[in-house]
């Protein structure tokens, strides 16, 4: 599929996240030739730039941080077509000045455009910019296309997700609305749903009579890269289990949707995060682990602690790790315990979802530590992306011994090209009008209201995350929250 003509109008343009994710993903979308015909890039934000001076910042931002270098005809191209309008966000005035400009692109290039308002900025502008396009009627077009891309957080609780969505929903359809996961847009995210739903050897094992308990581990090594002003007031909670972990958690949990399509797709997604139970109040303390990391050494480099980072609260409780058992309370999953764990400053970078199939009934055979290992599907998102599963296999010799071995597929050596980022792909189903990959408003509603009442819970007890160090895997309290013959995967 082609996309029609787009002026993608980035909010925020000068951001952290529009120069390290979003203009090195236009420039591989034009290097792949998939943008539209009749594309522009219009960034907005407060720095008084001219044009020119926004094409050099989108050409330092391609070279620094795009997968590919940077081809100079491609890059010279892309230059030509990308523009921008300062302003403050608040200002009625650059919304009055947007629309001229959008309709003077239109004219010179005698075609409709469609519009892609991306909102990159702080979260306490979705709302506010929202509501000023459409007041200044840029968001109802007669021949054309208008669509907004949300980026996270989505409000810092149940109540402000709620409200942004009513604020947002004033002035667009759902339709419109592109709710950013960039998770979705990864290709081994993706591969979930061609994992379990493109073949038949999963389905018959897939539920409470064979898997044992599920594991989904989002570990990383960087620490808040600067970021306290935001990460204080977030934490891991808030940061990555709200959104990237239990959209994981959806996809390996959800049924079949009828068809590969937005509705389809997040209908089921939606109905089996409605079926997560939090822990309730009274088990936050065997269910939940936080943690905080203090002074360490990652990868051979000594790194200070949580506290001790710029920015920071010297008496944070911030959580930067966290760990969860979680109900699916549904035919497939009832009694099937669902582990969450993600962490900053971890021994290394690792996310991964592991189903750990039921022991065998009754073993005949040796196996090396007297018992057989239960077999493991492993699905490796990041960064030795691929689908591992481990039996257990006779060792050669004269005695029938056994030992865990692996069956894997590995992106690498399979699929000799690189993978799109997942911003590419994302901003391409945005030009598209493919929201699949994107979260709709029932989605975030139920994520939240999963979280709200663990948050709620540790407000009341009030204690202070663990300490765990940097470089390590962890709490050693995390063990708490696993059922009995449950035990969490090395990192
Ligand atoms: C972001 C979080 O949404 O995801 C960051 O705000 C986190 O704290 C990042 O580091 C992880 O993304 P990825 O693609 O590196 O796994």
């Amino acid at each position: 599929p082609v996309a029609a003509p787009t002026a993608l109008v980035i909010f925020g343009a000068t951001g952290d996240l529009a120069r390290r994710k979003l203009l090195p993903a236009v420039y591989n979308l034009a290097h792949d030739g998939a943008l539209p015909h009749g594309f522009r890039l219009i960034g907005v934000a407060r720095g008084e730039l001219d044009d020119q001076g926004y094409r050099e910042l989108i050409a330092t931002a391609v070279e620094r941080f795009s997968r590919r270098r940077p081809d100079r005809d491609v890059l010279a191209r892309l230059l030509e077509l990308a523009t921008y309008e300062p302003g403050s966000f608040d200002d009625s005035e650059l919304y009055v000045r947007l629309r001229q400009r959008l309709e003077r692109f239109d004219r010179d290039d005698c075609l409709r455009h469609n519009r892609i308002f991306y909102l990159a900025t702080a979260p306490a502008f979705f709302a506010p910019i929202v509501e000023a396009l459409g007041a200044a009627e840029l968001t109802r077009l007669e021949e054309a296309e208008v669509r907004a891309v949300v980026e996270k957080p989505i409000g810092r609780s149940l109540d402000e997700a709620r409200e942004l969505n009513r604020r947002l929903r004033a002035v667009l359809e759902e339709r419109q609305i592109y709710r950013i996961d960039h998770y979705l847009g990864k290709e081994t995210v993706q591969n979930i749903l061609a994992l379990r739903f493109a073949n038949g050897l999963f389905e018959p094992f897939w539920n409470r009579n064979y898997v044992d308990y599920v594991q989904i581990t989002v570990a990383e090594d960087i620490g808040i890269e600067g970021r306290a002003g935001y990460y204080e007031s977030s934490g891991a909670l808030r940061d990555l289990v709200q959104n990237h972990m239990l959209q994981l958690l959806a996809l390996i949990a959800m049924e079949p949707p009828v068809r590969f399509a937005a509705d389809p797709v997040r209908d089921e997604k939606a109905k089996v995060l409605r079926a997560v139970r939090p822990p309730a109040p009274q088990q936050i303390d065997e269910a939940t682990v936080r943690g905080q990391y203090v002074r360490g050494v990652v990868e051979g480099e000594e790194v200070p602690g949580y506290r001790e980072e710029d920015g920071v609260d010297p008496q944070s409780r911030t959580e930067t790790y966290v760990a969860l058992r979680l109900a699916v309370e549904n035919w497939r999953w009832a009694g099937v315990p669902f582990y969450l764990r993600t962490g900053k400053r971890l021994v290394r970078k690792l996310t991964e979802i592991a189903l750990t199939l039921k022991p065998v009934p009754h073993l005949a055979f040796q196996a090396e530590g007297g018992i057989a290992q239960q077999n493991e599907i492993v699905l490796s998102v990041q960064p030795n992306e691929g689908v591992a599963i481990s039996i257990n296999a006779k060792i050669p010799g004269s005695r029938m011994q056994m030992r865990p071995v692996k069956l894997e597929f590995l992106y690498g050596s399979t699929f000799l090209s690189e993978s799109p980022e997942a911003y590419e792909r994302l901003i391409l189903d945005a030009m598209l009008g493919d929201a699949t990959l994107f979260t709709r408003e029932d989605e975030v509603a139920a994520q939240w209201a999963i979280c709200q009442p663990i948050l709620d819970a540790w407000a009341r007890k009030g204690e202070p995350p663990l300490p765990y160090q940097a470089g390590s895997e962890g709490p050693a309290a995390a063990n708490r929250i696993l059922l009995p013959g449950h035990r969490w995967r090395r990192l």
